[in-house]
C-alpha cells in the first residue's frame, strides 16, 4: 500500500506576517482560492492509496476542513507541539505497516507538471519497494542556503548536505553535480524506522513512547517535549547509505521564505520597480528610495520590510513575537 504523508506541522515562521500562528502559510488560499495544503492533497491523492496528515493541534481543524470538503477519509496524527520532521516522520512510520511505502510531502510547495510528477513518484515507489530512501532532486538555480544539497551520480547519492553556508553552497553549484533536496521523501516505513534507530536512537525511542501513548492519534504534550527536535535531513538523510535520488523534471517552488516567494511572483509577472523592489499585500503605490531588492509586506495587523538577502532571518522576528502566544 502507498500512503501520502503530508507534513503540515510547521509554523511557516519565515513567511511572517503572511503566515501567523493561527493560520500558517500552507492554509492561506493564495492560488485560485486553494491553499497550498489543498493543492498538495489533490496532487498526491490520485497517485496514492491513502492520505495521512501529520499536523499540529492548533491547526488540525484547518486540515480537516479541506479533507472534508474533498470528501476524503484520512489518518490524522495530531502533534501537541512541533518536534520537527524526524519525529513527525517517525509517528507516520509507527502508524503504518513496515512494508507500506510512504510518500512524504511538505504542504507548502508549488509543483507544476502533472505527468512528470507522476513519473517521478512512480519510479520513487519502485525504488522504495527495493529498500531505498528516495529523495527528489531539483536543479539548483542559485546558492540558496535554506535547502539541502544532494551530491549525486545518476540515481546514487554521494553525500547529502543540509543547509550549507553561502560559500559552501556556491562551491556546490560550481561543481555541477549537486541538486537541491525538494523536501519530499519516499521509503518503506520499516526501512526509515531502522535508519532512525541506528542514527538517532533517542528520537526513535522517545517518538515510539509518545506514539504508543497517543489518544486517537493525538500525542501527549509532556512525552512529546522529551523528543529531541531535529529535522529528518540532519537525523537520517545526511547519514544513511540507503539514499537514492530522482532528478526531477517538474517545476518546483518552495514558498518557504520571502526570497523564493519573490522569485516565484516575478516568474508569474508580479511587478517590481526598476531596482527590484517589491510590494506584497497592497495595490497602493509605494515608493522605494535608495533601496534595492527590498520587499515590503503589509497585512492588516503587521508590516515587514526586508532586504531579499535577509529572508532567512524573518524566523527570528516570528520567534520573538508569536512563539510565546
Ligand atoms: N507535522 C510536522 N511537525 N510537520 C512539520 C514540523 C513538525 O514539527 N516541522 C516542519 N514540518 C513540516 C513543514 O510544515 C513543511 O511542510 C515540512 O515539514 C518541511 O519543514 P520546513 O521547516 O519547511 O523545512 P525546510 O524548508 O527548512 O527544509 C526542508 O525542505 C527543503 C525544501 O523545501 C529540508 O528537507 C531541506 O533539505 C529541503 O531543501
Ligand atoms: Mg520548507
Amino acid at each position: 500500500k502507498t500512503i501520502n504523508v503530508i507534513l503540515t506541522g510547521g509554523v511557516g515562521s519565515r513567511l511572517w506576517p503572511l503566515s501567523r500562528k493561527s493560520r500558517p502559510k500552507q492554509y492561506l488560499e493564495i492560488f485560485e482560492e486553494k491553499s497550498l495544503f489543498q493543492m498538495t492533497v489533490e496532487r498526491n491523492n490520485i497517485l496514492t492509496d491513502e492520505v495521512m496528515v501529520v499536523g499540529n493541534v492548533d491547526n488540525c481543524h484547518l486540515s480537516k476542513e479541506v479533507l472534508n470538503k474533498l470528501d476524503l477519509s484520512y489518518i490524522d496524527i495530531i502533534e501537541s507541539t512541533p518536534r520537527n520532521t524526524a519525529a513527525a516522520i517517525a509517528f507516520a512510520c509507527f502508524a503504518a505497516n513496515p512494508d507500506d511505502v510512504l510518500i512524504v510531502t511538505p504542504s507548502d510547495h508549488v509543483i507544476e507538471g502533472d505527468s512528470s510528477y507522476k513519473t517521478a513518484i512512480e519510479s520513487a515507489v519502485s525504488k522504495a519497494q527495493e529498500g531505498a530512501i528516495v529523495t527528489f532532486g531539483i536543479v539548483p538555480a542559485k546558492p540558496e542556503t535554506g535547502y539541502g544539497y544532494i551530491e549525486y551520480k545518476n540515481d546514487d547519492v554521494i553525500s547529502f548536505r543540509e543547509k550549507p553556508n553561502e560559500s559552501t553552497a556556491k562551491e556546490f553549484i560550481s561543481k555541477g553535480n549537486f541538486l537541491w533536496n525538494s523536501g519530499m521523501f519516499c521509503f518503506k516505513a520499516g526501512v526509515m524506522l531502522g535508519e532512525l534507530k541506528d542514527f538517532t536512537p533517542e528520537v526513535y525511542e522517545k517518538s515510539k513512547i509518545a506514539w504508543e501513548n497517543n489518544e486517537q492519534g493525538k500525542l501527549d504534550l509532556a512525552l512529546s517535549m522529551d523528543i529531541p527536535s531535529i529535522s529528518i535531513d540532519y537525523a537520517v538523510m545526511e547519514r544513511s547509505k540507503k539514499i537514492k535520488v530522482i532528478p526531477t523534471k517538474f517545476n518546483w517552488s518552495d514558498l518557504g521564505s520571502f526570497d523564493s516567494v519573490y522569485d516565484y511572483l516575478v516568474s508569474k509577472g508580479h511587478s517590481t520597480d526598476e531596482n527590484g523592489n517589491m510590494v506584497i499585500g497592497t495595490d497602493n503605490f509605494t515608493a522605494f528610495l535608495g533601496l534595492q531588492n527590498t520587499i515590503f509586506v503589509t497585512t492588516p495587523s503587521a508590516n515587514l520590510i526586508l532586504h531579499k538577502e535577509h529572508a532567512q532571518k524573518v524566523k527570528d522576528v516570528y520567534v520573538k513575537l508569536e512563539s510565546e502566544d
